[in-house]
C-alpha cells in the first residue's frame, strides 16, 4: 500500500478536467465533476481521486494527514498561459486617456502604449523589478492560479531582457508558483533599430542562443502585427528558435488578420494567442489539422480597453480547435491578475459555458506551455496543484465576478494559501 500524506475530504465537487491532450470541441465541456469527492496526495503528487471510502481503504496511514475542503468546490489549480509579468512603471495615465477617446496610434505617437513601460523597465534595478513581480505573483497565487507563464519583452535590449527572464526565474525560486518562461524580445522594434530592423532580428537571434544555452527561456514569441513584426520576420524568428530546441508561442492576429495563425500551426507552435481578427478561412484550415495549436484567447484585453473586439470562441470550439484561456496581464492592455475574473468575462463576453471556460482554464491552459502531462488536471500521477474555492457549485467560478472565490491554495500537495 502506498501511504498517502494527505488525504482531502469534504468537498462538494471534484472537478478533475481529466482527459489526454488538449480538449477539444464537445470533450472541452467536459469537466468531470465527482459529487462529494476524495483526493488522495503523496510526495507532492495526486495518488488516486474518487469515493472517499475507497480512498481511505487504499491509501489512509496513521501518518496521513486530513483536510477538509468544508462543502467547497475542489479544482485544478490555475494555469495562466500567457502574463507579462515583469515591468516597472505602470500606465493609469494612459488607461485613462484611452478610455477618453484618445486612440492607441496617438499613443504611440507620443511615446506611449509598450514603449513607455520599456523606459520605465530599462532603469529599473533588478530588486525592483523582482519585488513587483513577486508582488503580482503573489496575488496569482491567492486567487487560484499555480503555474505562469511570464514573457519578457519591456527590456527591447540584450541586458534588460535577460534582467527580465532572470527576475521570472527568481520568481519561481521563492514562490510555490511554477513560471514557465517565454522571450518576447519581439515584441516591438525598439526606436534606435527603427532605421536597421535587420540588426535588430541579427541580435533577437544572437540572444535565442543565449537563452537556449543558459535555460532562461522554454518559448520563443513573437508579436506579429503591422506595427511590430511581419509575418516574413515572424518566420524567420521562429524557424531559428526552433532550430535551437526552443518551443514556439505567437501574438497572433490581434488587429489585423495577418496569417500568423496558421504560420504558428505550420512551425509547431504550442500555443497561437489572442485571434481577435482571425478569419473564418484560416479558423477552418486551422480545425482541419489532426493536432491544431491550442488557441489562447485573452478576454481581459477587450474589457481592459473597453473595445468591442472578440475572438470567434464559439466557432473554435465547434470546429474542434482547443481553447485556453489567460489573463494576459501587463500594465498596458489587461491589468488583472485574476483567472476567475477572466472566467467571468469568457462566459459572458466568448460565448463559451462554464465548463468550457474551466477547461480552458486548466487543463487546456497546460497543454499551451508545454505542460498538459504534468499540471491541469486533477489525476493520479500529476502534480497536487489544486484550490479549495469557498462556493457551494463550480458554476460559480464564473457566476460571481470581482470577488476571490479562492479559499486554499495547494502546491505540489502543500498548503500555500489559506
Ligand atoms: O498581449 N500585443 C502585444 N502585447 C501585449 C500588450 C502589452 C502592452 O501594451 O504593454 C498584449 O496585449
Ligand atoms: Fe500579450
Amino acid at each position: 500500500m502506498t501511504a498517502a500524506d494527505l488525504l482531502l475530504t469534504g468537498a462538494a465537487e471534484v472537478v478533475t478536467c481529466a482527459g489526454s491532450g488538449p480538449a477539444r470541441g464537445p470533450a472541452q465541456g467536459a469537466l468531470g465533476v465527482l459529487s462529494r469527492g476524495a483526493i488522495a496526495i503523496g510526495g507532492g503528487k495526486i495518488l488516486g481521486v474518487g469515493d472517499e471510502h475507497a480512498l481511505r481503504a487504499e491509501f489512509h496511514a496513521e501518518s496521513t494527514r486530513v483536510l477538509d475542503a468544508e462543502g467547497g468546490v475542489v479544482l485544478p489549480g490555475f494555469v495562466d498561459p500567457h502574463t507579462h509579468l515583469v515591468f516597472a512603471g505602470d500606465r493609469a495615465a494612459e488607461w485613462e486617456a484611452r478610455l477618453a477617446g484618445t486612440s492607441y496610434l496617438e499613443l504611440l505617437a507620443r511615446g506611449g502604449g509598450i514603449m513607455s513601460t520599456v523606459r520605465a523597465t530599462r532603469a529599473a534595478s533588478f530588486d525592483a523589478l523582482l519585488a513587483n513581480a513577486r508582488r503580482w505573483a503573489s496575488r496569482m497565487l491567492a486567487l487560484g492560479t499555480t503555474t505562469v507563464e511570464a514573457k519578457s519583452g519591456y527590456g527591447l535590449d540584450r541586458a534588460t531582457e535577460l534582467r527580465l527572464l532572470e527576475v521570472a526565474r527568481a520568481v519561481g525560486d521563492e514562490l510555490p508558483i511554477e513560471i514557465v518562461s517565454t522571450f518576447l524580445g519581439a515584441h516591438v522594434v525598439p526606436a534606435e533599430y527603427r532605421e536597421r530592423r535587420g540588426d535588430y532580428l541579427a541580435e533577437l537571434e544572437a540572444l535565442h542562443q543565449e537563452l537556449g544555452a543558459r535555460g532562461l527561456a522554454r518559448f520563443v514569441d513573437v508579436f506579429c502585427e503591422e506595427e511590430a513584426f511581419t509575418l516574413a520576420e515572424t518566420e524567420r524568428l521562429l524557424r531559428h528558435a526552433r532550430g535551437l530546441g526552443l518551443g514556439l508561442k505567437l501574438h497572433a492576429e490581434q488587429f489585423t488578420a495577418s496569417g500568423a495563425a496558421e504560420l504558428g500551426a505550420a512551425l509547431g507552435a504550442v500555443s497561437i494567442d489572442h485571434l481577435e481578427h482571425l478569419s473564418a478561412g484560416a479558423l477552418e484550415r486551422l480545425a482541419a489539422l489532426s493536432a491544431p495549436p491550442v488557441a489562447v484567447l485573452l478576454p481581459g484585453v477587450s474589457f481592459h480597453l473597453a473595445m468591442n473586439a472578440h475572438p470567434n470562441a464559439r466557432g473554435l470550439i465547434d470546429a474542434g480547435v482547443p481553447v485556453a484561456l489567460a489573463t494576459d496581464f501587463n500594465p498596458g492592455s489587461s491589468f488583472t491578475p485574476s483567472m476567475p475574473m477572466i472566467l467571468a468575462l469568457a462566459t459572458r463576453n466568448l460565448g463559451m459555458s462554464v465548463a468550457e471556460a474551466i477547461v480552458a482554464a486548466t487543463r487546456n491552459a497546460a497543454h499551451a506551455v508545454g505542460l498538459g502531462d504534468v499540471v491541469g488536471s486533477l489525476e493520479p500521477g500529476k502534480r497536487a496543484d489544486l484550490i479549495i474555492c469557498d462556493v457551494p457549485e463550480h458554476r460559480f467560478l464564473a457566476y460571481g465576478f470581482g470577488w476571490n472565490p479562492v479559499r486554499t491554495v495547494l502546491a505540489r500537495g502543500e498548503r500555500v494559501v489559506g
